[in-house]
């Protein structure tokens, strides 16, 4: 049975252990993704030395962490408190993923870096990430157009909370597993083209975003897992299935810490992650002066995460 690709393109089954028919392929993969898997958020982090100029070492120790876990978080200490150049920084980091299509949002500044911090102003007013109120689990972008979704984002730390704004992070193939081993059912439920839909919306500048019907689990044109998830429970509404309701009551049990592989962070400033758009959320928190609470940028692609620079020498 061929698999269609969320841009309509046809993968054969052969190629691929998430199709349901393809046993063997599926016990290989799994076996092999879950073997040394990171247990504690710790396993994940990579110290860096130039946030914008990463050496070989470095890189390659990234990749590695990204390609079993589909994220990584670095440590960089030197940050010189210049917004400027640690956003055009930022911006060369992204690059040696491959990282280059950012979206173009609504709060987007300048390098197309959007400052998630508390803000009652303009196209930000209302919306909870620019709040201090906790943000439930998600994939970015679960509400975007066809052809529009979120591959990889980055997250960087400029400022932390003083109580709270730890994020919980978790790699999607991850929970696809669990739900295919709890019941191949729910796989097939979640993978229908109208699993899950976001009723449209209408913008404070008046624009309207259509809604987004679209499958939870899809494969990218190169056969990559992808997930559009949201923990939401209101304006949402669900293919209505018996067997769609129980595979995402089963999700939200995973996802309320019954999930060892639940990966738990509290950044600190010059740290980040980047990762390709992961299930993560967010606790409230409380934060010092206006102007001095928790800053962070966020940057988000519609490519993922791809090998693209090859360490250019064997050192390290
Ligand atoms: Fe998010």
């Amino acid at each position: 049975m061929p698999l269609i690709t969320e841009n309509s393109n046809i993968i054969e089954s052969k190629d691929t252990p998430f199709d349901l028919k393809n046993h063997d392929a599926y016990l290989a993969w799994r076996s092999k993704k879950l073997e040394n898997y990171p247990t504690d958020s710790t396993k994940l982090v990579v110290d860096i030395a130039d946030l914008g100029t990463i050496s070989d070492k470095e890189l390659r120790l990234m990749q590695k962490i990204l390609q079993k876990t589909n994220m990584v978080i670095y440590n960089f200490k030197g940050d010189s408190g210049d917004e400027t150049a640690t956003k055009k920084s930022l911006r060369e980091l992204a690059q040696n993923f491959g990282l280059d299509t950012s979206e173009a949002h609504r709060s987007a500044g300048e390098e197309r870096i959007v400052a998630l911090e508390v803000s009652d102003t303009g196209s930000k007013r209302g919306y909870i990430p620019y709040s201090n109120r906790p943000l439930n689990w998600h994939t970015d972008g679960y509400y975007n157009a066809r052809g529009e979704e979120i591959g990889a984002f980055l997250l960087h730390c400029a400022r932390d909370a003083t109580k709270g704004g730890r994020n919980q992070l978790l790699d999607p193939e991850i929970a696809y597993i669990r739900l295919r081993d709890e019941n191949p059912a729910y796989i097939e439920a979640l993978s229908h083209p109208q699993a899950m839909t976001i009723p449209f919306n209408k913008e404070a500048d008046g624009t309207v975003r259509p809604d987004s019907v679209g499958p939870v689990f899809s494969l990218t044109d190169n056969g990559a897992l992808t997930m559009r998830y949201t923990a939401r429970t209101r304006s949402i509404s669900w293919r209505d299935d018996n067997m769609t309701a129980r595979a995402v009551e089963f999700l939200n049990h995973l996802l309320g810490d019954n999930e060892p592989l639940i990966q738990t962070i509290k950044m600190q400033p010059g740290q980040g992650m980047i990762n390709n758009n992961v299930l993560h959320n967010r606790t409230g928190f409380e934060d010092g002066e206006t102007g001095h609470g928790r800053l962070l940028y966020r940057i988000r692609f519609h490519q993922r995460v791809q090998d693209t620079r090859q360490p250019t020498n064997q050192e390290g």
